[in-house]
């Protein structure tokens, strides 16, 4: 028989749109099976914190349109501080919480798999991140409205390098993955894009620049933060997260590839960098429905005691799969996505 009669939820690493409809998805939900609802604050750090409280109907009722998360998050990883797995396990008792949802991207859930897995925690998890890079699921909530952004922002910056007769260079977070850089350089009508999947060739796009900007009078570049132009651009230690990942926006990617192609191709070039205004704002239609299908499925999940699973979306539905299968493998830009962003280098 299902036993669980009290829920928490949490949402860990960076923020996205798409959160607090995940979270008011859940709680709806979770009436329906009367679950008593614990909102933990800031990811895994409220469970090391035991910074834990109850969360109503009236708290969730109007925050589908709200970007951030109104739980707090935080990028602490319990496995990397003393006694943090002992805390979350004492607070997860003190508070009598049956099982966690946790929402979050590669790191938080990978955490939920290991507590899953090694402390039997009853677990949970919803996929969400902005730079889409989860595996086992086709979309991650979070995605659709950063590019959505990111598109927005493009569409000024071509609209100035038009006006001024420039080469415009906007660079965007994605981490690792290139999604977001890909699918915000073909939806805004990018004349190149760099991902990190694939091998920069500055001279390539240069000759390339050159011939668009004969045409046109002007051009634009999307970049992700990820990419490497030279080697040595690695960080210090102390620049690291507790996920063992480096702030790349530091780097100032877009800024060096802007003197790159100024030098290399004469025309006047400038870049802007969207940054963290693509993480927060309103959700996207997408992302509001995504998120809310996402909380719902959890709870599903919960009273079909899948622990070790996490809400996916295939195709139009909403499945679970094993935790580990989202966790283990980066989902990267493939060929096919990088063939076609190319039919549009012209
Ligand atoms: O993982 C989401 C993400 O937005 C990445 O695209 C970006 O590199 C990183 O978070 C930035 O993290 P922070 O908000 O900690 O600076």
């Amino acid at each position: 028989m299902n036993m669980i009669k009290r829920i928490g939820i949490l949402t860990g690493g960076g923020d996205c749109a798409g959160l607090n409809p995940a979270i008011k998805g859940a709680v709806y939900r979770a009436q329906d099976y009367n679950y008593e609802v614990y909102g933990i604050q800031e990811g895994w750090k409220g469970l090391v914190k035991g910074n834990v409280s109850t969360l109503s109907l009236s708290e969730v009722e109007e925050i589908v349109d709200r970007g951030g998360t109104i739980l707090g998050t935080s990028r602490l990883n319990p496995y990397k501080i003393e006694n943090g797995v002992k805390q979350v396990r004492d607070s997860i008792k003190k508070f009598k919480l049956d099982a966690i949802i946790a929402i979050g991207g590669e790191d938080t859930l990978g955490v939920a798999y290991k507590l899953f897995k090694e402390e039997n925690i009853k677990v949970v998890g919803a996929p969400k991140t902005m730079d889409n890079d989860l595996s086992a699921t086709d979309y991650t909530f979070g995605f659709d409205s950063s590019v959505t952004k990111a598109i927005e922002a493009m569409r000024s910056l071509q609209d100035s390098g038009r006006s001024h007769r420039r080469i415009m260079v906007l660079e965007v977070m994605g981490r690792h993955s290139g999604w977001v850089a890909l699918f915000a350089g073909m939806a805004s009508g990018a004349d190149w894009t760099l991902i990190p999947e694939e091998k920069v060739n500055i001279d390539e796009m240069c000759q390339h620049l050159k011939k668009v900007y004969k045409r046109k009078k002007y051009a634009s570049v999307v970049v992700s933060e990820g990419i490497s132009l030279f080697s040595g651009m690695m960080a210090k230690k102390e620049e690291l997260d507790q996920f063992g990942h480096m702030i790349l926006q530091k780097r100032g990617i877009g800024a060096n590839l802007t003197e790159l192609i100024k030098e290399k191709t004469g025309i006047e070039t400038r870049n802007a960098v969207i940054g963290h205004i693509q993480r927060g704002g309103s959700p996207t239609l997408f992302d509001r429905i995504l998120g809310l299908r996402c909380g719902v499925t959890t709870v599903d999940l919960v009273a079909q005691e899948r622990f070790g699973y996490m809400a996916a979306l295939k195709g139009n539905e909403l499945i679970g799969v094993p935790l580990k299968e989202a966790v283990n493998k980066l989902k990267t830009v493939d060929e096919k996505w990088w063939e076609l962003a190319q039919v549009f280098f012209k």
